[in-house]
């Protein structure tokens, strides 16, 4: 059978489907399942059971968490380094002549005892300080996705979420697409065999620069805004929204759009990580621009003998959006001994449209279910249960991404031990040199009270 996006072209195989899943192009199979034996959607709280959330980092992301978080909750304060962020998202979130407080500095949000929730998106580097600073406070947290800046950090969020007790979703929202969790139950119960192969398709980051210095604007608090991040002068393009093509905060679109997808792979592939990863740079940055290296290749290799590639893309924006129609998507296609699945934000194919079709026989692995991320973590907020993408999977998903940046950033072949969480071998030395990074003073782990 052919390869195409069979769900729109093939009558027969909608007729079997209900309205619901034909209109998400899902098979009915899986649909019904979720309608049926899926806990329920999550339902507004009631007026006197809302939650009082504080958002922390009020930009592009953490403008949408806010307003797709108060569908649960009440948003009763905004933090941001930068005044004019926080004025905008308090006016944006202002509703019945109720403001939400603004705030600076996010260790008096923690002060406040009303809070329960806290939204944390800003860049990543700040993301761990804040998390931690939460979870000795005993708040739960939405925290953007990745979890972390390294794998330190990541661990140290491990052990915090445990200690606390608090719930603790990653905002990575694959995990609550009914398309990637399809694909992940067909992959784990051998519909296409044995795997083989995983290609993660990801959006190439930018390669851009020199640039100049320029005085931060007015309101921005340029020293916090670097935080634990080497002092630099202020550059434009280091700080809103380009901040993920420099490796001082972020591991450019590797632990960006990388965070997604490759957590979907390790879904699929049910590891802790890979046991071998290797990188290789397919441009250099330009000296004074943007550090993150924005084309690359790689490797990773799991202790069943998947392949696990990475490749970047031009075809799609570094928002996912479409460039080259006839291109590349990001996205990932799992290639096992009898087909193959290809699976993205948009549409889920496979090399025959049976594999997708033929229902999952009783007593097959089955995944958590979850159809709103930000609905499936304000139920685990009121049943204590653990969300979709609770803190280890945010911390395992990221630190495969980080070992692909080591890689990267070495240019080489690296063993790792996912139990131990070590590089071993020959490089190990210097690689395991990036598993931590030196934070500035005052912007350590005792900043955040940990
Ligand atoms: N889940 C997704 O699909 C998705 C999509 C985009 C971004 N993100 C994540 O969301 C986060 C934010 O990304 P963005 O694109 O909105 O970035 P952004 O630069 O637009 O916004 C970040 C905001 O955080 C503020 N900030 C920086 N340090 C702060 C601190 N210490 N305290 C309070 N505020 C601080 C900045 O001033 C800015 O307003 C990132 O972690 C990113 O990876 C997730």
């Amino acid at each position: 059978m052919n390869s195409k996006a069979f769900f729109v072209t093939r009558r027969s195989f909608l007729k079997k489907c209900s309205l619901a899943a034909a209109a998400a192009g899902l098979p009915a199979w899986f649909v019904e399942r979720d309608l049926a034996e899926a806990a329920p959607r999550p339902k507004r709280l009631g007026p006197n059971d809302r939650p009082a959330i504080a958002l922390i980092g009020c930009g592009g992301m953490g403008r949408g968490d806010g307003a797709n978080a108060m569908r649960f909750g009440d948003l009763v304060a905004v933090c941001d380094v930068d005044d004019t962020h926080a004025a905008a998202a308090a006016e944006q979130y202002g509703k019945n002549g109720r403001t939400p407080d603004k705030y600076n500095d996010f260790r008096k949000v923690m002060e406040r005892d009303d809070i329960n929730v806290i939204i944390t998106a800003t860049p990543d580097h700040w993301h761990t300080l804040i998390n931690l600073a939460a979870a000795k406070a005993g708040k739960d947290v939405y925290g953007e996705k990745p979890l972390s800046l390294t794998i330190d950090e990541g661990k140290q969020m491990v052990k915090a979420v445990h200690k606390s007790g608090i719930v603790f979703q990653t905002g990575t929202q694959q995990r609550s697409s009914d398309k990637f969790r399809l694909a992940c139950e067909l992959v784990r119960n051998g519909r296409i065999g044995r795997l083989k192969q995983i290609t993660v398709w990801l959006p190439a980051g930018l390669r851009d620069g020199p640039f100049s210095p320029s005085q931060p604007p007015q309101g921005l608090n340029w020293d916090f805004w670097l935080g634990q991040a080497p002092k630099v002068d202020y550059i434009t393009q280091r700080c809103h929204a380009l901040w993920r093509f420099w490796y001082d905060y972020s591991g450019g679109t590797v632990t960006d759009w990388g965070a997604h997808h490759n957590d979907i792979a390790r879904w699929a592939v049910d590891l802790l990580g890979p046991v071998s990863v290797e990188g290789e740079a397919l441009t250099q940055p330009i000296p004074g621009g943007y550090t993150a290296i924005s084309d690359y290749v790689i490797n990773y290799t799991y202790a069943n003998g998947v392949l696990h590639t990475v490749r970047t893309t031009h075809d799609d924006s570094i928002y996912g959006g479409v460039v080259n129609e006839k291109g590349q998507r990001n996205g990932i296609k799992f290639e096992g001994s009898d087909g193959w699945i290809w699976v993205n934000r948009a549409e889920i194919e496979a090399s025959d449209e049976a594999l997708l079709s033929t229902p999952l026989p009783a007593g097959a692995q089955r995944l958590y279910v979850s159809n709103d991320h930000m609905g499936n973590f304000f139920d685990c907020v009121r049943s204590r249960k653990l969300p979709v993408a609770g803190v280890e999977t945010g911390h395992r998903s990221a630190s495969l991404c980080h070992i692909g940046v080591i890689a990267l950033r070495l240019g080489r072949k690296l063993q790792w031990d996912p139990a131990r969480e070590k590089f071993t071998g020959d490089g190990a030395k210097e690689a395991n040199q990036w598993l931590a990074r030196k934070m500035r003073k005052p912007f350590d782990y005792s900043f955040a009270g940990a």
